[in-house]
């Protein structure tokens, strides 16, 4: 099946990459290199997922941030969304026990449509995601609605202060980030941008 491709407020052309839509064979060869690429540590830091939270990572892909926030937090629920019928298959996979347990739970969603409740998270997260939404605002205004007050929300993006090859190849122009950063002050408060390894990382609170 040839890659669908997507249109995103971060790029001028349509985008045509397995790693934007993984579909298929060259998506899973994606979803694969994602896995063993894609080091969660910062991010889980950053995140502070406190005891009993409950979390959604908005364009899960295969699960590696699902499987550490399964292993090395103590949410209670942790739910992974992605378009990709093929990541979501990837991602139960990598996580079949927590999956098998009910305290993970894989949907189809996307960041402007995530068919969650309102206010029904602690933590939510995407990360390698957001430049390819849409419509940047409403993606930021549906992950607003999912969070409770006080919630916090992590978006990262290739970046960082010393970016691997991938991440410099895909990192947004300042004025992007800019964009992302502005968005974000719109709807949030405490907004944050910080430089880690290899990711920028914003982070948001939502007002009480
Ligand atoms: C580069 S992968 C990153 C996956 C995972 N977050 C990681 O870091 O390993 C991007 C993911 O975003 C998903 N995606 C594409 N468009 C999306 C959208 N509008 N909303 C949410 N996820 C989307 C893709 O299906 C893909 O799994």
């Amino acid at each position: 099946m040839r890659t669908p491709s997507i249109s995103s407020w971060a790029f001028d052309a349509p985008v045509r990459s397995p790693f934007a839509m993984p579909t298929g064979l060259p998506g899973r060869l994606a979803g694969w290199l994602m896995l063993r690429l894609n080091d969660p540590r910062e991010l889980l830091g950053l995140l502070d997922v406190r005891e009993g939270d409950h979390v959604c990572e908005v364009g899960c892909g295969p699960g590696a941030l699902i499987r550490a926030l399964d292993q090395q937090t103590r949410a209670q629920t942790i739910r992974g969304l992605d378009p990709s019928a093929d990541m979501l298959a990837m991602a139960s996979r990598h996580n079949a026990a927590a999956v098998a347990s009910g305290r993970v739970l894989l949907g189809l969603g996307t960041a402007d449509r995530t068919g969650q409740a309102d206010q029904s998270f602690d933590r939510v997260v995407s990360v390698n995601n957001v430049a390819m939404w849409p419509d940047l605002d409403a993606g930021l205004r549906e992950l607003h609605r999912i969070l409770r007050p006080g919630g916090v929300l992590l978006i990262a993006w290739h970046g960082g202060t010393a970016p691997s090859a991938i991440a410099r190849r895909n990192s947004l122009p300042p004025r992007k980030l800019d964009r992302i950063h502005h968005a974000l002050e719109r709807l949030f408060s405490l907004v944050e941008r910080r430089e880690l390894t290899k990711i920028t990382a914003f982070t948001a609170q939502r007002r009480s």
